[in-house]
């Protein structure tokens, strides 16, 4: 764990770097229904109980998480919705203090449960996770079916995943207890 790198609660000052790293590492086409934009970066932030970190290596963000107390109409859900590391200081121990730190301010604030996603070819990610005490609670499937006279076309838009859910196309279950 690097101890030189501070975690400390983001701010405005934050912004461009945190927009630039998430641009230049999220794939958003693994996961159809989530974009990364400056809107998503700023309903974070807008949020009065966010629970947003960056990670500094002086002035530079080297890596955030974005949560918030905010998951569909669930009052004591939290969401870890969004967190990267730049590449060059990836493997340091860095994105689990930063889970770390974002659970503990949800939890703090009321959360019962914190959910995150992660999409299943993201090792990284799940294995992220799983060391940081999340377990599997339910399983969503994207199915998609392919315009027979379009093959070559992306499978589904980048449309918001709130969106996905208001309309009844994406459903997500109970998590155990
Ligand atoms: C996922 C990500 C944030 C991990 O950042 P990181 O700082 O390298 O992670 P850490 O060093 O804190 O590692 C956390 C744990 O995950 C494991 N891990 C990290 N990367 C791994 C990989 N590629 N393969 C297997 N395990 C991995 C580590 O071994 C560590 O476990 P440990 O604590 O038992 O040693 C980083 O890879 C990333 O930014 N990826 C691109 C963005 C992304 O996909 N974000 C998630 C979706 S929002």
């Amino acid at each position: 764990m690097d101890q030189a790198i501070a975690v400390v609660p983001m701010g405005l000052g934050h912004l461009r770097q945190v927009l630039d790293l998430g641009h230049q590492v999220f794939d958003t086409t693994t996961k159809p229904y989530t974009s990364w934009s400056l809107t998503a970066v700023a309903e974070h932030l807008d949020s009065p109980d966010n629970a947003c970190w960056v990670a500094l290596d002086s002035d530079r963000v080297v890596g955030f998480v974005l949560g918030s107390m905010e998951f569909e109409h669930r009052d004591d859900w939290a969401y870890l919705e969004w967190i990267a590391v730049a590449p060059d200081m990836q493997g340091h121990g860095i994105a689990r203090r930063l889970v770390d730190v974002c659970s503990e301010a949800l939890f703090a604030r009321g959360a019962q449960h914190i959910v995150t996603d992660v999409e299943e070819r993201n090792g990284a990610s799940a294995a992220l996770m799983r060391r940081s005490g999340f377990v599997p609670a339910a399983t969503v499937t994207l199915l998609v079916r392919t315009n027979p006279e379009t093959p070559g076309d992306d499978p589904l838009p980048p449309i918001a995943k709130h969106d996905l859910v208001r309309r009844g196309r994406l459903s997500l279950d109970h998590p155990r207890r």
